[in-house]
């Protein structure tokens, strides 16, 4: 099917292996879990692939050539991604194993801070209701550690954040305000210049997670306004066990490490240590660093195909992909229902048949899809529901995978009567 605005699919799933995968009794793959994980271009693979086989070594630490070359692939890495996400400065973007480290780590930044960041008993954290897991927990742990007050937005039953209270929620009293830019179970993509507006106005810190963002969309952190973003490498065809978190240059400065180890140090002393300065001061330990290598070449194979050109690819799939899914009946979208703000994870119910059985017949059929409370299980308690599907697409996703989808919830249906 030709839709104006698709990428050329067929060339690029000839850079993807995997999705010539064929899977059960010969079903061809039908990959619709990339909210979960993205695969994995030849691109990446590759130059993965020529690092341990020409380059390994361990970074920072040696004078010999593969030290070197190691020290300047992953530091080149760093400057990949701050070109990707137009940091300010390359010092700001620090490597971690995954978006759930980038956000731990702000927490326990700030949960260790001085004045002015100190989060203490007589302040407020605020969060949103449609986090992941990884949005919520760290900042739990700070409130009990702290006891700050955990505060957050509600969700309105279309999906969407309801800003209705912002003067109440965010006070003089917050400290921090941490949201995801674009749910992982919803699809929601959240108005961030009104939350950073008024985050500003009380003089409060704004922590971004873009895991669901960086692989989709062109992502500038200084349009954002914010003071952390954090996102994940593995969602955004570079391996897993590296992320990202960016910060401004001075709150990294003024921050205290969390980690402590090798690397991260200025000096030590058998009663005290000075730390080196940002990102390193935040990256103990031999760091993942093929990982990083991967993510410098999965944000260059990003880069060429252009994240307008995904961007606009993935609204074209999601629109026919929720009017596809809105013709099956019994089948409710929890989520946004219009592909306007909206990114491309399509989470649904298909009248009372529990996600886990619909998740199995379409695996039967080769359709891959996450199903569950997808770490973000205060959202299925706020629609009432177990459980959804989920389907997510990618700039590789097609209408022909839309419509076999929508075969395989047909087969399900005719399968539970
Ligand atoms: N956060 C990932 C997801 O939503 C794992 O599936």
């Amino acid at each position: 099917m030709l839709l104006p605005g698709l990428l050329d699919t067929d060339a690029i799933r000839k850079d993807f292996p995997i999705l010539d995968r064929v899977v059960h009794d010969g079903k061809k793959l039908v990959y619709l879990d990339n909210a979960a994980t993205s695969q994995k271009p030849r691109q990446v693979l590759d130059v993965i692939n020529a690092h341990y086989e020409r380059h390994n070594a361990n970074v920072h630490r040696g004078v010999h050539v593969l030290a070197e070359e190691a020290t300047a692939l992953y530091e080149g890495a760093r400057d990949k991604v701050a070109a990707f996400i137009n940091a300010p400065s390359r010092d700001e973007v620090i490597f971690t194993k995954n978006a759930s480290e980038s956000l731990n780590l702000v927490a326990n930044m700030l949960g260790w801070a001085d004045e002015p960041y100190r989060v203490d008993h007589d302040t407020e954290i605020v969060i949103t209701e449609m986090e992941h897991h990884s949005n919520i927990v760290p900042w739990q742990l700070l409130s009990q550690r702290t006891g700050a007050k955990l505060k957050w937005f509600g969700l309105t039953d279309d999906g969407r954040l309801d800003l209705s209270n912002i003067d109440q929620v965010i006070t003089e009293k917050t400290k921090v305000v941490s949201f995801v830019l674009v749910s992982n179970i919803l699809g929601t993509v959240n108005p961030v210049e009104a939350i950073v507006r008024r985050a500003q106005e009380v003089g409060a810190l704004v922590v971004i997670d873009a895991s669901q963002a960086a692989p989709h969309m062109p992502l500038d952190v200084q349009a954002l306004q914010a003071d952390f973003v954090a996102f994940t490498g593995h969602k955004m065809c570079a391996p897993d066990g590296i992320g990202v978190l960016w910060g401004r240059q001075e709150l990294l400065e003024d921050l205290p490490p969390f980690l402590g180890g090798g690397e991260m140090i200025e000096t030590v002393s058998m009663h005290s240590s000075t730390y080196a300065p940002a990102p390193h001061k935040f990256e103990a330990g031999t760091p993942p660093i093929a990982q990083a290598v991967g993510l410098g070449a999965a944000v260059d194979y990003l880069t060429s195909i252009g994240m307008e050109n995904i961007a606009r690819h993935e609204h074209v799939i999601t629109e026919y992909a929720i009017r596809r899914l809105q013709e099956v009946p019994d089948l409710r979208i929890i989520g946004p229902t219009t592909a306007e703000d909206r990114g491309a994870a399509v989470s649904f119910t298909l009248g009372d048949i529990h996600p886990h059985d619909v998740g199995q017949v379409l695996d039967e059929q080769g359709i891959a899809v996450r199903v569950g409370h997808h770490c973000a299980r205060p959202v299925c308690l706020r629609y009432g529901i177990p459980a959804t599907t989920r389907a997510s697409f990618y700039l590789y996703s097609t209408p022909a995978e839309v419509d076999a989808l929508i075969e395989g919830l047909e087969h399900v249906r005719n399968f539970f009567g």
